[in-house]
Formats: structure tokens, C-alpha cells, sequence
């Protein structure tokens, strides 16, 4: 089921030069992606802090693309309404870092925004049983959160087709995200495992051409899914 739905890059500004974002969306634009993964990290979640509020709003002002914004945050509760206003497209929370959830998610879609609920390499999808009904997306880390440049962790192979297993099982419409150490040699086993939207920052933008990069990884996603069982 699903099988064939189109598999997308979605390239994260992380690795991108912060004082020229605008070029560094046109570079990958010009090789039709439709999300930019966008980063938030508070030095409590994760240890490090990356962008928030002000940057969301002036990447809404620079491009048309849908924004995927990546809440690693705590009390993501208390920021979604600016996440959302700043001109975010989906909003992803972690299970991790808050007790509600559900609440969270119900947030997200009240004002306007694809929810999605992420999880780190040391949580089973078992915990997300209850809420797959409820989101667009799931996000699974396949690092550990918080820094760029990192190898990839076999881990979340299995827990995509899990996902997958279970939406199939439950009857669910989320579209499967993976996050982390994606690059040419780890497209392939993500997007026969399952994968729907592959997030990538260095394999992208520490490259001389991250249209060609974003293409390349493209290409190789398009012939896995073929080999998708
Ligand atoms: C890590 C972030 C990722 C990061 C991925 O905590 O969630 O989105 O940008 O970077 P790469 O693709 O370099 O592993
Ligand atoms: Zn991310």
C-alpha cells in the first residue's frame, strides 16, 4: 500500500552558509524541491541552538516553498502559534519533549499546518501507536538530534518499515520522514525500507552544486522505490 508515492528531498538550511540563505534556496529550487527543512534547536532538547522565529519569517519572504519546520525543543506547545504565523508550512514536535502530545499535534493543524511528530534513535515506534491517526507525517531520526554531519544510524531502516507496517495495519495517511546522515550511499536502503521524505544537509549544501546533489540523490530514490517490496 503506497508503495509508489513519490519520493522527495527535502534539503536542511543547517548546512546552508547562514549569511546567504536566499541563495542557498534558489540553488536547491533550481532542481525542484518543494520543502526546506528548516531546524530549530533551543541547547535544551539538543545540546545546541540553532535558528528560531525571525529566520522561519524571512525564509517565508524568500521563497515559496513549503517550510518544514523541525521543533527540537521543549514545551514545543508554547511555540507553535509562532511557528505558524512566521509562515511555517508543516511543524514537526518530538515525542520526547512533551507530555501532550496529542495536544500539540491538534495545535499544529488548528492553525493550519501539517503536524508531525518526530522520535530519536532510542525511542521505539510503539510509543507513537495512539497518535499515528492524528498526523501527516513521522519523522524518524536517524542520528542522534542536534548537529549536522553525522553517520547514519541503521537503526531507523527498521523502524520505517515499521511505520510503514502499522499504517498500512491502522488504516493511516502519514507520510514517512527520515532525518539524518542521508546522502547518496543511504538513499537507497531508506527509500526501500519506506522513506517518503529524505531530509539532507550536508550531502546537499557542502557540495559545489546542491541542485545536482538534490538530483542525484533523486534519481537513486526513484530506482529504489522499483526494488521496494
Ligand atoms: C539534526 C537535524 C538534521 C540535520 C541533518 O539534528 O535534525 O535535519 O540538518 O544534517 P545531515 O544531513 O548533515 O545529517
Ligand atoms: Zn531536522
Amino acid at each position: 500500500m503506497q508503495s509508489n508515492h513519490p519520493v522527495e528531498v527535502a534539503p536542511s538550511i543547517l548546512a546552508a552558509d547562514f549569511s546567504a540563505l536566499g541563495d542557498a534556496i534558489r540553488a536547491v529550487e533550481r532542481a525542484g524541491v518543494k520543502l526546506i527543512h528548516v531546524d530549530v534547536m533551543d541547547g535544551h532538547f539538543v545540546p545546541n541552538i540553532s535558528v528560531g522565529v525571525p529566520v522561519v519569517e524571512s525564509l517565508r519572504k524568500a521563497t515559496r516553498l513549503l517550510l518544514d519546520v523541525h521543533l527540537m525543543i521543549e514545551n514545543p506547545e508554547q511555540y507553535v502559534g509562532a511557528f505558524a504565523e512566521a509562515g511555517a508550512n508543516m511543524i514537526t514536535a518530538h515525542q520526547e519533549a512533551t507530555p501532550h502530545l496529542n495536544r500539540v499535534v491538534h495545535q499544529i493543524r488548528e492553525h493550519g499546518c501539517r503536524a508531525g511528530v518526530a522520535i530519536n534513535p532510542a525511542t521505539p515506534v510503539s510509543t507513537l501507536t495512539d497518535i499515528l491517526p492524528d498526523v501527516d507525517h513521522v519523522l524518524v531520526m536517524s542520528v542522534n538530534p542536534g548537529f549536522g554531519g553525522q553517520h547514519f544510524l541503521p537503526i531507523a531502516n527498521e523502524k520505517i518499515a515499521q511505520l510503514r507496517e502499522m499504517r498500512s495495519r491502522y488504516t493511516c495517511n502519514f507520510r514517512i520522514e527520515v532525518d539524518g546522515g542521508i546522502a547518496p550511499d543511504t538513499v537507497p536502503q531508506v527509500v526501500r525500507a519506506g522513506a517518503q521524505i529524505l531530509v539532507a544537509g550536508t550531502s546537499v549544501f557542502h557540495t559545489p552544486d546542491p541542485a545536482a546533489a538534490v538530483l542525484e540523490m533523486q534519481r537513486l530514490a526513484a530506482d529504489a522505490i522499483l526494488e521496494r517490496v
